[in-house]
């Protein structure tokens, strides 16, 4: 289950609607499970006030939960998008709080559950994915004991002193502690969110272990898995939370790359750009937490002093869109655009732009060929779940060369530790890693992607998707979850 659907909807010339993949690395990662396991998919189809019929993708079942406008407008791009998606990412920008969208949320977490119960066989493992559906896991779990309940946060969770700002702090809570397992990006969220449990339902914690104590008057209390007895003799569930990092289909993006027509691309965009000594480049959602404006504020100092020089480095800078209709997502659109005419106005040539800047989304084979062409990626999140733009660069590059710039703030930062770390508040800081890159000899590039290349080919998608189902199904068979720390 996850908000998106894994396809989009695509209206051909004829007016006819079909279904394409779209191109995230979660449906890659689960397709041959769920095809396996005669999997459902539900979510959102990414279209307000529409019914969709359930069809099948790539033999996926996928079962369609209608949104309204108001829905859209409350649930997803309130609720989700302006309240839980700043706090989650530590209040960069100020979250809403509005009773109406908290209603609203509650609704449509409901009609999910509900879906979810009426397609799950008994004793079936549900797998809820992200901050949209929190309520879900304790919803389905009331209706459907009998289901082995997984939930998977992609975002970060954060420290308590910000997550006490959330006036449903604690309906969230129980709503994540219905799943069996709970899966976090970082070890620091899976702390983070074992704190707030502690403090709001004052449940105890052994390490990655919650007890949650069982209301004995419940009749379905016997059919909870992992019953013990705590140490003061009361009955408790036990429910994991723990690190699993996610990842990419990293053989995928080494097979894009190996592509000798990707590799001309790539050639040929280094030659539409003028073939500067060195290309920059940052792809992102169009978000406040990818920390842009920050990438953008050094680089144009370096131009103003001239530390840089717009005829021998250009930076690339792929902003897709996103979340458009939300006033702050409008707002930084503004922003960003402002800066980029400045610097360009400012230190660009007829021969020579400074910022190439994109709004708009490419295919992969387009990405890979820009990651092709970088000397150096920026990645300046302020904050991020995991950034998996890092891993898709490193698994790009099977020539073993190109620097990646990171920012401790992503999540991609705990495995990746030969990139060059930086803290992007830190814009000296930022502007100096920025020219080290620039200048690495190649032998200490190359000894550096070596190390971050072994990491994400190692740790790929399918042994994320692999690791988190293990853990679920273990609890399914009532192995105590201790065992996974
Ligand atoms: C992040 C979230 C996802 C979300 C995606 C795109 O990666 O973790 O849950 O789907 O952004 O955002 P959107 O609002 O367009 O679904």
């Amino acid at each position: 289950m996850s908000n998106r659907l894994p396809v989009d909807r695509v209206v051909d010339e004829a007016g006819q609607a079909t279904w394409r993949p779209s191109p995230g690395g979660l449906v890659t990662a689960l397709q041959p499970v769920m095809r396996a396991e005669d999997g459902v998919w539900v979510g959102w189809a990414g279209v307000a006030g529409e019914e969709v019929e359930p069809f099948e993708a790539d033999g996926i079942s996928i079962l369609p939960v209608a949104l309204s406008e108001q829905e859209l407008q409350e649930y997803y791009e309130g609720f989700s998008n302006d309240t839980l998606w700043p706090l989650y990412h530590d209040v960069i920008a100020q979250p809403s709080y509005h009773r109406e969208w908290w209603d609203s949320y509650v609704r449509v977490n409901r009609r999910f559950a509900d879906a979810a119960a009426g397609a799950a066989a008994p004793g079936a493992v549900v797998w809820v994915h992200d901050y949209q559906l929190q309520l879900v896991p304790a919803m389905l779990r009331e209706v459907r004991p009998d289901l082995v309940i997984g939930f998977f946060n992609h975002i970060p969770f954060p420290p308590y002193g910000i997550y006490s700002q959330l006036p449903w702090r604690r309906q969230i809570i129980d709503g994540l502690l219905g799943a069996d397992v709970i899966g976090f990006q970082r070890v620091a969220d899976a702390g983070n969110f074992s704190r707030a449990v502690r403090r709001l339902k004052g449940y105890e914690t052994r390490g990655p272990i919650i007890e949650v104590p069982i209301d004995t008057d419940d009749p379905e209390s016997g059919s909870h898995r992992h019953v013990t007895t705590n140490r003061h003799g009361g009955l408790v569930r036990t429910v994991l939370a723990r690190a699993f990092p996610i990842s990419i289909d990293a053989e995928a993006y080494q097979e894009l790359a190996r592509r000798p027509a990707i590799q001309e691309r790539a050639r040929e965009i280094r030659e539409e750009l003028g073939n500067p000594e060195t290309i920059m480049l940052g792809v992102d959602r169009l978000d406040y937490t990818k920390g842009i404006g920050h990438r953008l504020k050094a680089f144009g100092e370096l131009l103003r002093d001239g530390r840089l020089d717009v005829e021998k480095v250009t930076l690339v800078q792929v902003a897709s869109p996103s979340r458009e209709r939300v006033e702050t997502y409008r707002q930084l659109r503004d922003e960003i655009e402002l800066t980029v005419g400045r610097i360009n106005g400012d230190y660009a040539t007829l021969g020579h732009t400074a910022v190439a800047y994109l709004h708009h989304g490419y295919p992969k084979e387009e990405m890979v060929a820009l990651y092709l062409a970088a000397d150096v990626m920026l990645v300046t999140a302020l904050r991020d779940g995991m950034n998996l733009v890092a891993k898709e660069y490193v698994a790009t590059r099977v020539d073993e060369d190109g620097v990646l710039v990171l920012s401790e703030f992503a999540g991609a930062s705990d495995e990746l530790r030969q990139a060059l770390l930086i803290n992007p508040h830190d814009i000296e800081g930022l502007k100096d890693a920025m020219l080290q890159a620039i200048a690495m000899p190649k032998r200490d590039r190359v000894r550096r992607m070596r190390a971050l290349r072994k990491k994400v080919l190692t740790n790929d998608v399918a042994r994320w998707s692999a690791s988190f189902l293990e853990a679920l199904t273990r609890s399914a068979h009532g192995d105590h979850p201790l065992q996974d720390a």
